[in-house]
């Protein structure tokens, strides 16, 4: 038994932010912030709308593709770093605006920009074991109220959204491998302190990044964990039709494809209309590709992406 996705969708808030709207907030550049991370404009969740909200549309999408309805899906996964509330999950939430009354398990998956593929996997393991048969997985963040909009160095690169995919039990293979690795010993390198306790919060609840170390660190693990996942299916670069890479920033993404030996016209780039969307990213920039026909039956779809923890990751599909 294998699993195959059947279904994608995505969604973006309506608020568009440019980098020329940001020069007015913060002492930047459009020219900045384009050459350092070929981010050009994001897009901002309204003060009511939240992660919840975002994956449902994503999920709605979804589930229209593949042409399943809510009581078909038996297990409702959600990455996500910015849930709606400390509990309860914002799987939980959703499989309720979703109507899912099935009884399946629902939960949320904490692997910050690592959270899709962490989740791709884990659905992929249900369903190989039988636990399940139709999952919803979905990465969804409102990643912008974590920035603190005077910091030039972060509130430039991130962006909010959701993506989400349905994964179903097939005979024919769809998920071809993954290989996934933390690192907890590089926490300080991205991170957001704040804890809440006694009816306060203490720490700061805005993130914090050491822009160069992440970027040397996320270079070196990604170009290695597709190496692993390779040699594991015993395949080669050549292999690979197409790459999904986690849309953090465009030169991450250069670095790691010209490590791979893959052209840039492989490579499937959102970075620039959606910024970094954390675990949104790789669905959301899936279903772009899917949608405008770029990937094709049959294909090899490569997933990858790095995140806070740390923790990074690959999963490779046959479309
Ligand atoms: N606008 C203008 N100037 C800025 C800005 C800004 N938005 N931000 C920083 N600067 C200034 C700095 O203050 C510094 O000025 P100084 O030289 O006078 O001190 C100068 O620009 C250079 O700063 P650096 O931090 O050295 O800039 P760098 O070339 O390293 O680029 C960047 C910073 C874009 C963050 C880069 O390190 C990077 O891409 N890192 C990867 C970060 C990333 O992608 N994180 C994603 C989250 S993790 C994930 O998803 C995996």
């Amino acid at each position: 038994m294998y699993s195959r996705i059947i279904g994608t969708g995505s969604y973006l808030p309506e608020k568009v932010l440019t980098n020329y709207d940001l020069e007015k907030i913060v002492d930047t550049t459009h020219d900045w912030i384009f050459t350092r991370s070929g981010i050009a404009e994001r897009h901002v969740a309204a003060e009511q709308e939240l992660t919840s909200d975002l994956a449902l549309q994503a999920s709605l999408r979804a589930m229209e593709m593949a042409g399943v309805k809510p009581e078909d899906i038996d297990l409702v996964i959600v990455a996500t770093t910015t849930p709606d509330q400390i509990f309860p999950s914002t799987a939980c939430i959703l499989q309720d605006k979703l109507g899912i009354r099935t009884g399946g398990a629902a939960f949320d998956m904490q692997a910050v920009c690592g959270g899709f593929v962490f989740a791709l996997n884990t659905a992929d393991l249900y369903i190989r074991a039988g636990q399940a048969r139709t999952a919803l997985v979905v990465g969804a963040e409102a990643l912008t109220r974590l920035l603190d909009w005077n910091d030039r160095s972060t509130c430039v690169l991130f962006g909010d959204g959701a993506g989400a995919v349905i994964l179903q039990a097939s005979e024919t293979p769809g998920i071809l491998g993954a290989k996934l690795h933390s690192d907890g010993r590089h926490r300080g390198m991205l991170k957001a302190d704040a804890r809440i306790g006694h009816g306060k919060i203490e720490g700061s609840p805005f993130m914090y990044m050491d822009g160069q170390a992440v970027f040397k660190f996320a270079v070196k693990v990604l170009a290695e964990v597709v190496d692993e996942l390779l040699a594991d299916l015993k395949l080669g670069y050549a292999d690979i039709d197409w790459l999904v890479p986690h849309q953090a920033n465009i030169r991450i993404i250069e670095a790691t494809a010209k490590k791979l030996g893959l052209s840039m016209d492989k490579v499937v780039l959102t970075v620039a209309q959606h910024g970094n969307t954390s675990a949104g990213s790789i669905p959301l920039a899936l279903d772009s590709a899917v949608r405008s026909g770029k990937i094709k039956p049959g294909q090899k779809v490569l997933l990858e992406a790095v995140g806070g923890g740390f923790v990074w990751g690959a999963v490779l599909l046959s479309w």
